[in-house]
Formats: C-alpha cells, structure tokens, sequence
C-alpha cells in the first residue's frame, strides 16, 4: 500500500521559515562547516593524497581517516563543488584549488588554527567569564606559520626594497613569529644574518624550524624575550645593525600611547647605530572587505591594543625623538600593512 503523504503548507509557518532564508543564516552555517571541512581536508592529510594522485579510496585517499566517515565526507565536499567525482576519481574543482591555495589556507589558519581558541569563547571574554592572557590564548605555532606564509608573498620583498643600499648586516626582527621575514630576507641577500625575538616559544621553534628547512640556520639566531623589554634582551640582540617590529607593537598600546613612544624612543638608544628602524603596521579600515571587520574582531577579544592608520601612527611617531623617512605599502594585495622608516629626527 502506498502511504498517504499529509503535507503542511500554512502561511504562517511559510513565512517565519521565509525569514530564516532571507536573514542568510543557512549561508552562515554552511560557511563555518565549511571552513571546518577545508581545514579537516588539510589536516587529516586526504588533500595530500589528493595532490599525489590517490583519487580513490582503493588508491589510498581515505588513508589517515576513518574509512566510513571518509567516505560520506567525501560525498559532502563534492555537495559543496569542493570536489567533483569522475570516471577516474575525485578531483579538486576550480573553487577546491582556490580554496586551497596557499594564500587561502594561511587565511584560514590564522583564523581557525591560531585564533579558534579566542572565537569560541567570545561570550565568556565578552561577559568577563574569561581573561585573554589567564583562561583563554591564541595559538602561537600556527599564527607564525600562517603568518610566514602571508609574509613571504605579500611583505618580505617590500621589506627587502626598504633595506636596499642601507648596508645592513645582521638584522634584528623583534615579535618575529615563525621567523619567515628574517629567513626570507636572508634567502634573498646572502650577506645578511640575523637575530629574531619573540615572546611566545612555540613561534620560537617554528622559527628555529623554518631556517633549518631553508638550510641558514647557521646565519639566523632565534631567541624567547619580551619585545618591549629592551633592557632584558639577550646580549646578542644588541649585535645587530638594523630593527624592524612587525605587527606586533599595536600591541603596546594596551598601555597607553606614551607607552609605545617611549619605547620607540628605547628601541632608537639600544642600538645606536642601526642603519635602518623599519615599523610595520596593520592599517585597519573599519568595513568587511577582505575580512577586515575580523581582524578588528580578534584584536577586539584579545584585548590587544587596536591597530590604527596611518595618520594615527604618524602623530604617535611626531611624538618621539624619531621622524617617518618614507611608508612603503601594497595597497592591493595581502594583509595591509604599512611599513614606516623611521630615523633620528633631524633637529
Ligand atoms: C601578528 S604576529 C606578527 C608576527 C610577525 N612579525 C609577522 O609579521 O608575521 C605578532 C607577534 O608579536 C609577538 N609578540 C607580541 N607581544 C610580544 C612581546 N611583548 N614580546 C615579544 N613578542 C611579542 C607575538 O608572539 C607574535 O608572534
């Protein structure tokens, strides 16, 4: 027997499902499930065997999962046009390859790896459950790893053009993270070397890795200590000929503006011969085009301090003994950031 099929079809209903559709809730979950899936495809190793040419289950492509649940997920990343299934296999599709592009998944990493732990308890950091610093941390390793790779494409050769022809040796990166500025830096000049700091021991480690990796480990030092604490810094920070700070001294302003002149000001006396002082900057521009509403979101809950433009930085550095040479920037790709040369005022 056929059964009998009762559907509902009231105005009433219709319409709050309606408003369910058009406020993009469906588009909000899909989109965080998302992430996850990419994130997962990545971590569980299947884009690997993806990219080795294992595009089927007997061919090792579910290899590192758990057979049954490898299987259906592959089903959900073909619904999602991730993946697509052909007469030889699974293939990533054109929006796979995007979303998997190095720059893509540095993005996300950021988002998902190294600041994950900070967005999911954002209601006990909002309401004062929890502290950032006590209860609730971002994860250093993958924000430098993420960050290096965001760097080396977007930043390092605006950073190597602000040092042609200052006759720099040994570099100093203070919150140096995974340590890429420096190891590219030196990838590109085989003259330079340097020393990198950081505050957080994981990116420190990344760092020592990452220089391993490029084989210069032997012209890069990376060492634990706290950027704003000159007078604490290892003996061999104070070999260098030339400074740079990126994306890290907002941070400072946690504790005030003066306290980020002054220690401009700390930064210009404990090397007095530096040959270059390079300032990067985020330039936060308060809209949601390229995730910028969540840059400001996390710089929110961490309680860092904020990032500002650049005429905001331009009256902090008016402050010090120091003057703005020259902002060099990439107005239309990466993370924006500004880096400013700066230089004992010229009285
Ligand atoms: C946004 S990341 C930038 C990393 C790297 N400079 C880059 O641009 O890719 C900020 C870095 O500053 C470091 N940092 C923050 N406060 C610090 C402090 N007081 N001393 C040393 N490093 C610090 C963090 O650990 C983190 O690695």
């Amino acid at each position: 027997m056929v059964p009998e099929v009762v559907e509902f079809r009231t105005g009433e209903q219709l319409a709050v499902w309606q408003d369910f559709r058009l406020s993009t809730m469906p588009d909000i979950i899909s989109s965080m499930h998302l992430c996850h899936a990419v994130f997962a495809l990545v971590e569980s190793g299947m884009l690997g065997n993806l990219r080795d040419g294992r595009r089927l289950p007997e061919d090792g492509l579910l290899a590192g999962t758990v057979e049954r649940i490898g299987t259906d997920f592959l089903r959900y990343l073909v619904m999602r046009e991730v993946l697509e299934l052909r007469d030889t296999g699974y293939f990533l599709t054109r929006k796979g390859e995007l979303l998997t592009s190095d720059v893509s998944l540095a993005r996300l990493g950021v988002y998902l790896e190294a600041y994950g732990s900070v967005t999911s308890r954002m209601s006990d950091l909002l309401t004062g459950k929890a502290t950032y610093g006590d209860d609730v941390r971002r994860d250093g390793g993958p924000l430098g790893k993420h960050s290096a790779t965001l760097f080396s494409i977007f930043h390092t050769p605006v950073l190597v053009e602000a040092m042609r022809g200052r006759g720099v040796r040994r570099l100093l990166d203070i919150g140096c993270g995974g340590g890429s500025l420096l190891v590219n830096a030196c990838l590109r000049d085989p003259e330079l070397t340097g020393i990198g700091l950081d505050v957080d021991a994981d990116a420190i480690e990344e760092a020592k890795r990452l220089a391993e990796r490029e084989g210069i480990a032997d012209r890069l030092e990376f060492v634990v200590g706290d950027a704003f604490a000159p007078q604490e810094w290892p003996e061999v920070c104070l070999d260098a000929d030339g400074l740079c700070i990126v994306s890290a001294l907002h941070e400072l302003f946690r504790d005030g503006e003066q306290a980020v002149i002054d220690m401009l000001n700390a930064y210009a006396a404990v090397l007095p011969e530096q040959k270059i002082l390079l300032v990067g900057e985020p330039e936060l521009r308060y809209d949601a085009r390229d995730n910028d509403d969540d840059f400001f979101l996390i710089h929110v809950l961490t309680d860092q301090g904020l990032p500002r433009d650049r005429a905001a930085w331009l009256e902090v550095f008016g402050k010090t003994d120091l003057e703005c040479r020259r902002i060099y920037r990439r107005p239309d790709a990466g993370p924006r950031v500004c880096f400013y040369d700066l230089a004992p005022r010229r009285r």
